[in-house]
Formats: structure tokens, C-alpha cells, sequence
């Protein structure tokens, strides 16, 4: 593998889609982990929902819609204040502590996100984050007008950055994602950002039991779809090794 761009997926990858859980936490005690995980399993469903039905809405659309379902069904009553805090920590998500030192140590190689996000929420994500300099591109699906895993996201990377799949590593948490990529013809690196060692100290340290914790469950399990991972890491830092090396 002679890699000349690395291109990370966002939510889950680069940034703590459950750091929201303090913000969450606090509108509505004792419900702030459920309602992360609900609302992050709905996002998702209702992107690739929207994409089979051909109804495409950008990602900031999807968020606000599946927040709103899943504070329905936890039967939770909330104001559009409470509402727009939630969302607010959407643009404000944590970077994973491993993120920064393995992009800065990959700087020689062109740097990019592609994500679900929409150009809004991403473009704002990045600045928050003090990622902006370090990335060549920040590339959005809502140029295709469709969601993740569909072949047409991820041709964007060529498109964008003007180099071919096959000297391009593609880094995701998300199973499916890293699935959909390597069907694609990318290079993938699947990180696993939940271990089963860390879901098994989690249930065992806190009184939340499945199915709350069911979300974090699906993400140790790479999908059942045919296509695996090239790699399967554990931290970013593993990366500029990774890239480094040519075969
Ligand atoms: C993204 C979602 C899938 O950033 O995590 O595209």
C-alpha cells in the first residue's frame, strides 16, 4: 500500500458522538446516555431510510428529526431551549484524545474528512476543534445528495483530492461505513473505538444495563456484509505507521 491521502469519517471517528451525553445529562437527569445512544442508532437509520426512499434532507436535518423522535420515545417533554442546547453541543462534539498527535505526525500526506455531516455542521466542527489547519479537505455527501455507504460518497475522495482509491486509507469506527469503503475499493482501516473489555468494565462500574447499552454492543461487531477491513486498529496513533509503510 502506497498511501498518499488518509481520510477519516467524523462522528465516531475523529469526534466523541457520545460526549453530548454531559449536555443530555443535565436537561434530563438519568437519561443522558440512552438518549445519546437512541438518537445516534435513529440518525443513522434515517439516513440510509432517506436514502432508499430518494427523500434526501442534509444531515443537520436528520440530527434535529432524530433528536425530536428520540426524546418522544423516552417520553420526555422538552422546550425549543432545551432542544437548540442539545444541538449547540453538535457543533462542540469532543475530538477523541488520539486525534490531533496522529494527524500532525501524518502531515506529509493529504488529510481529509469525508462524513454524512453536512457542510454547516462540519465546517463548524473542525474550526471548534482547531482541526481546520491541519486538513486539506473537508468534504461533505450533501454534494451527491445522498448518505453513506453509497458508492457515490466515497468517489468523492478521487474527485476532491485527485487521487485514486487505491492510495487512499479510509479510517472509520462505524462498521458499516468501513464496509461500504472497502466495497468501494478503498483501502480501510476500522478502528475499534469500543472494546469489549471496555463494554464489559462498563456495565460492571455503572447500573445502566442493555438494552441501554446496546449501542455501544453493535460497535465492537464488525458487520456481517461480505467485506472486511484491510486493518483493524485501536488507537489513531497506530496510523503514521501504518501509512508509512510501502508494499
Ligand atoms: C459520518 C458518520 C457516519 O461522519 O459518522 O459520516
Amino acid at each position: 500500500m502506497n498511501v498518499k491521502a488518509v481520510v477519516f469519517d467524523a462522528y465516531g471517528t475523529l469526534y466523541d458522538v457520545q460526549s453530548v451525553a454531559d449536555v443530555t445529562e443535565e436537561t434530563f437527569p438519568g437519561y443522558g446516555e440512552i438518549i445519546t445512544q437512541v438518537w445516534r442508532i435513529k440518525q443513522l437509520e434515517y439516513t440510509w431510510l432517506r436514502s432508499l426512499m430518494g427523500q434526501y434532507r442534509d444531515f443537520a436535518t436528520v440530527t434535529r428529526d432524530s433528536l425530536a423522535y428520540t426524546l418522544k420515545c423516552l417520553g420526555l417533554e422538552y422546550d425549543d431551549a432545551s432542544f437548540a442546547r442539545i444541538m449547540e453541543k453538535y457543533l462542540h462534539l469532543d475530538l477523541y484524545p488520539d486525534a490531533m498527535l496522529a494527524l500532525e505526525a501524518m502531515a506529509e500526506k493529504k488529510l481529509a474528512i469525508l462524513s454524512n455531516g453536512s457542510p454547516d455542521m462540519l465546517n463548524a466542527l473542525v474550526r471548534n476543534s482547531g482541526l481546520r489547519p491541519i486538513l486539506d479537505a473537508v468534504i461533505s455527501v450533501d454534494a451527491k445528495g445522498i448518505f453513506k455507504p453509497s458508492p457515490e460518497t466515497y468517489s468523492l475522495i478521487e474527485s476532491t483530492l485527485k487521487i485514486p482509491p487505491r492510495e487512499v486509507l479510509f479510517i472509520s469506527s462505524n462498521p458499516w461505513d468501513a464496509c461500504g469503503a472497502k466495497s468501494f475499493g478503498l483501502n480501510v482501516a476500522w478502528i475499534e473505538r469500543v472494546t469489549p473489555e471496555a463494554m464489559a468494565l462498563a456495565c460492571l462500574e455503572s447500573e445502566t444495563l442493555p438494552p441501554s447499552t446496546m449501542f455501544k454492543a453493535i460497535r465492537t461487531q464488525m458487520d456481517e456484509l461480505g467485506f472486511e477491513p484491510d486493518y483493524r486498529i485501536h488507537s489513531l496513533a497506530e496510523l503514521p505507521k501504518l501509512v508509512s509503510q510501502r508494499s
